[in-house]
């Protein structure tokens, strides 16, 4: 018996993570994954998660390696996604599966979205398979909501839709349309101890949420003028305010949600104090304790030193507008 098809290879891709400026919470279908509202995010160059999939005939299970798995629930997440790319393609073959993150996992910063955009290319890639950029993201929807914008480059609106077809991202301004900072701050590398799904679930209640759905539409078209504009202040003022609106959600969820930890709130501060003092900085945190700060270059060195100086931070990172997944030739295995 051949023991591979000729079609298979081992393909590695190199996928970033975003960060959310208009954040995706809520699901009207939690099994398809479509949204409550459109979200906005930047890929975030700098962070990087590499995968390598090889699909062979020889295996009689999928033999998934994630570095630093802290749960099966990860391994199954990624058989459950192979499970879904075989009943598409209708090619029925196990898969050796290995990643790899330069930043920590599920500690607020989209590990998820990078990780399944990353399998979502190599897998497709290793079948031997072309697909387009929207039936990636449509794919890759269905592991995680964030994985649907992660397939996608620069600045990135995910189209919440009414059905699986009609619910997937897509650029809409590129890398280099806006050169913008993330300084990405990394408080602690613990687990967070709700994940964004079980948050999803929780969503409606809170009495906030409906006042967040009435605004949204009009929050999505601000957010764009102001990177159309190009526009940092006001860019910074909605993505603040959002992330705030956001954990007042989760705050008031039932059971509450309090993602934040100490060191979350003393960077908070120094934001506030940076800003008093004439430097641009805003953040913006997701379901972690982990932050995001975004400033300008002319702004990035001073932020990045004053929050680095800071007792409760352990780590800081640089990232700025990525691209979307590349293909890499150093595989895994
Ligand atoms: C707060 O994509 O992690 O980061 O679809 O259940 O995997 P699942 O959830 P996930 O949710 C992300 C929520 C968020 C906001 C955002 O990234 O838009």
């Amino acid at each position: 018996m051949e023991k591979n098809n000729p079609r298979f290879s081992k393909r590695s891709f190199r996928a970033s993570p975003d960060v959310a400026l208009i954040k995706y919470w809520g699901k009207k279908d939690p099994i398809l994954r479509l949204p409550e509202n459109n979200s906005i995010s930047m890929i975030l160059k700098g962070l990087d998660a590499n995968t390598t999939v090889e699909f062979r005939e020889d295996l009689t299970k999928d033999d998934i390696a994630i570095q630093g798995m802290q749960s099966e629930i990860e391994g199954r997440r990624v058989v459950e996604h192979l499970d879904l790319i075989r009943n598409t393609t209708n090619i029925f073959a196990y898969a050796q599966v290995k990643s790899k993150n330069n930043f920590p996992k599920s500690t607020g910063l989209s590990s998820s979205g990078s990780g399944f955009a990353a399998l979502t290319y190599a897998a497709f890639s290793s079948l031997g398979l072309e697909f387009s950029e929207k039936e990636l993201s449509i794919i890759a929807r269905q592991a995680s909501g964030t994985a649907c914008r992660c397939v996608c480059g620069g600045f990135v609106e995910w189209e919440s839709g009414f059905s699986s077809e009609s619910s997937y991202s897509h650029s809409i301004y590129p890398a280099d349309y806006w050169d913008l900072r993330d300084i990405v701050v990394i408080l602690s590398k613990d687990s967070k101890t709700v994940s964004s799904t079980e948050g999803h679930n929780l969503a409606k209640t809170s009495p906030f949420f409906s006042a967040r759905q009435n605004h949204i539409e009009n929050k999505l078209k601000e957010i764009k003028k102001t990177i159309n504009n190009r526009d940092f202040t006001a860019f910074g003022e909605i993505v603040e305010s959002e992330a705030l609106e956001f954990h007042s959600i989760l705050f008031t969820s039932h059971p509450s949600i309090v993602a934040w930890y100490p060191g979350t709130i003393q960077v908070i501060h120094e934001v506030f104090r940076l800003r008093k003092e004439g430097f641009e900085a805003y953040f913006t945190i997701n379901t972690g304790f982990n932050v995001h700060v975004l400033t300008l270059p002319k702004d990035a060195n001073v932020v990045r030193e004053r929050i680095s100086a800071l007792s409760l931070v352990q780590e800081v990172l640089v990232a700025s507008p990525g691209e979307k997944p590349n293909e890499i030739y150093d595989h895994l295995f």
